[in-house]
């Protein structure tokens, strides 16, 4: 295991590109911390749902997720997501989560809320990695080292479907779409929109496989603190 690098690498980009199996075998392979902030903005969409409060009624969002209990782990090796003392690492990934997760993530009052969590936890650690949407751009613009991971869109949508089990043409055209209405609601929402921060180093990772892609971030991060791949 690596263990020289001290700081924070985040992983921003859309869904399908890999960023999360690449962000956790980055932080295994560092001995770094994990934060998924996706599993928070969608542990935050499970305490609306329960709230049953109205979804385009941002106050009462806001409310429900202030009124929640959400803890969530940071080791590379274990997903820890609760919401109230319950359990929910499995029910985040689920439908009807994924399809509201958009609007809620969109309400600014609960984005302070969860990114100032995800500064503390971020604080608590000697050396993280980061994955989301907004993390180079807004929740820690000095991070020490910041990729943006993207893929071709048809890519994007085979890697889901291979995830989901899915081989019909028609329904990996159904999750290309519902990929593509994702990323143009997280890109052109007002607060945080989903783009690469500046001083992001861009990694296309179409056509390259997992390990290929892990190595290149981790090559990345360890010449941001002056180490030898
Ligand atoms: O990475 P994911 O698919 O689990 O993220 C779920 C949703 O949460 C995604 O549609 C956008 C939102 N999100 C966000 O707005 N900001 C983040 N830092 C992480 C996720």
């Amino acid at each position: 295991m690596i263990t020289r690098f001290r700081g924070q690498v985040t992983l921003d980009g859309p869904s399908g590109t890999g960023k999360s199996s690449v962000a956790r075998d980055v932080a295994a392979r560092l001995g770094a911390a994990y934060l998924d902030t996706g599993a928070m903005y969608r542990a935050a969409t499970v305490a609306v749902l329960d709230a049953g409060v109205d979804l385009t009624d941002p106050e009462a969002v806001a409310r429900a997720v202030s009124d929640a209990v959400i803890e969530i782990g940071t080791a590379a090796d274990a997903e820890v997501v609760t919401v109230d003392g319950i359990d929910v690492a499995v029910r985040i990934r689920g439908a009807e989560v994924t399809r509201t997760v958009s609007p809620v993530s969109a309400v600014p009052a609960v984005r302070r809320q969860l990114v100032d969590r995800q500064r503390s936890l971020v604080a608590a650690a000697d050396a993280v990695v980061v994955e989301g949407r907004d993390i180079g751009t807004v929740v820690l613009p000095d991070a020490t080292v910041k990729i943006y991971l993207t893929a071709a869109p048809e890519a994007r949508a085979q890697r889901r479907a291979g995830q989901l089990g899915v081989t019909d043409p028609h329904k990996i055209d159904e999750i290309a779409a519902d990929l593509r209405r994702r990323d143009e609601y997280d890109s052109s929402r007002t607060d945080s929109p989903l783009r690469p921060a500046a001083d992001a180093v861009v990694v296309d990772s179409t056509g390259l496989d997992r390990d290929a892609v892990v190595d290149r971030v981790l090559a990345l991060a360890l010449s941001a603190v002056g180490e030898p791949a």
